[in-house]
């Protein structure tokens, strides 16, 4: 690996903007943040005949940033809505294997779907918050959804909170009635955590978030998602090979060559597999030599 992206590496584990302090008082149903370490075992998946992955294994430990890395088509983004039940909702689509959840498994038939959606929330690539609903209420959206009954001093902490924990408040606390699409692309996209993170999940997925921001927005998107990382577990797909150095603790490369189903075909620590790949299609892969 080159000195560039050792540096890359070198930046992720250096302090970035700390967090501020935030009140404590919780709304009565929504428990601390308990972040869950989550395992893929064996999974496959398939759109109609067409199989697009083939026995996926991985461990997205607690506390730990994991970033899917891979060319185009390769099944990040399949793999990503398996781990919270998103892909079954596409007609076609049918999976085996398991995703266990601290050890229990989202797909045991005795679990609700809202189950493991409340708990595995999802960013998308581009901000989708709801344009003419107030940031305020963006904010809080997820709880009726999610079951979670707050009052209204509740919610004011919970939007206080979730915006403070997206790096947004300081940003908009003077105009939370304003409508969420007014803001900038950047600032929709950590409305859109902010969101996520008022259910409390206990996995935040997140599919290249910053595909669609600038530098400057994306360093803050950075910044959150390691501010984050202590309370609710991440798992990010990126294209972009000094963000997965710079965000992640540890990384997954997908490929899918030649037609057939996408695999894993390394993972480790994200120093590992920058400095010292074991497998020279990562080593092409991640020195920009394909995909
Ligand atoms: N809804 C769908 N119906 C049929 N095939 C699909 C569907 N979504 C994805 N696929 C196929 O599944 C494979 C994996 O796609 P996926 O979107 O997971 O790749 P990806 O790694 O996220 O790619 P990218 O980096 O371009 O986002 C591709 O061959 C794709 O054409
Ligand atoms: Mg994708």
């Amino acid at each position: 690996m080159s000195d560039t992206n050792n540096t890359l590496v070198d930046a992720v584990h250096a302090p970035t903007v700390k967090l501020e302090t935030v009140r404590t008082s919780r709304p009565a149903d929504t428990p601390a943040s308990n972040p869950a370490t989550l395992e893929a075992d064996s999974v496959s998946a398939w759109f109609g005949d067409h199989k697009v992955l083939e026995q996926v294994s991985l461990s997205m430990p607690a506390r730990k940033v994991t970033a899917l890395i891979g060319p185009s088509g390769c099944g990040k983004s399949t793999f990503l809505r398996i781990l919270n039940r998103m892909h079954e909702l596409i007609g076609s689509a049918s999976l085996s294997g398991r995703v266990l959840l601290d050890g229990e498994d989202i797909y045991d038939r005795g679990r609700r779907i809202t189950h493991a959606r409340r708990q595995i929330g999802m960013v998308f690539q581009k901000p989708n918050p709801f344009p003419a609903m107030s940031i305020y209420d963006n904010v809080t959206a997820g709880l009726k959804l999610g079951g979670i009954r707050a009052g209204r001093d509740d919610k004011d902490v919970l939007v206080e909170e979730c915006l403070t924990k997206a790096g947004l408040w300081k940003e908009v606390r003077d105009r939370l009635r304003q409508p969420g699409g007014a803001l900038s692309g950047g600032q929709q996209q950590r409305l859109c955590i902010a969101r996520s993170l008022a259910v409390r999940p206990r996995v935040l997925l997140m599919d290249e978030p910053c595909s669609a921001l600038d530098p400057t927005s994306t360093r803050r998107i950075e910044e959150t998602i390691h501010e984050l990382s202590e309370e609710v577990t991440i798992v990010i797909v990126t294209h972009n090979m000094q963000q997965a150095a710079r965000v992640s603790d540890q990384c997954a490369f997908f490929l899918a060559e030649q037609g057939t189903p996408g695999l894993i075909v390394e993972h480790g620590t994200t120093r590992a597999m920058f400095d010292n790949p074991q497998d020279p299609r990562t080593t092409d892969y991640v020195n920009g030599r394909f995909g």
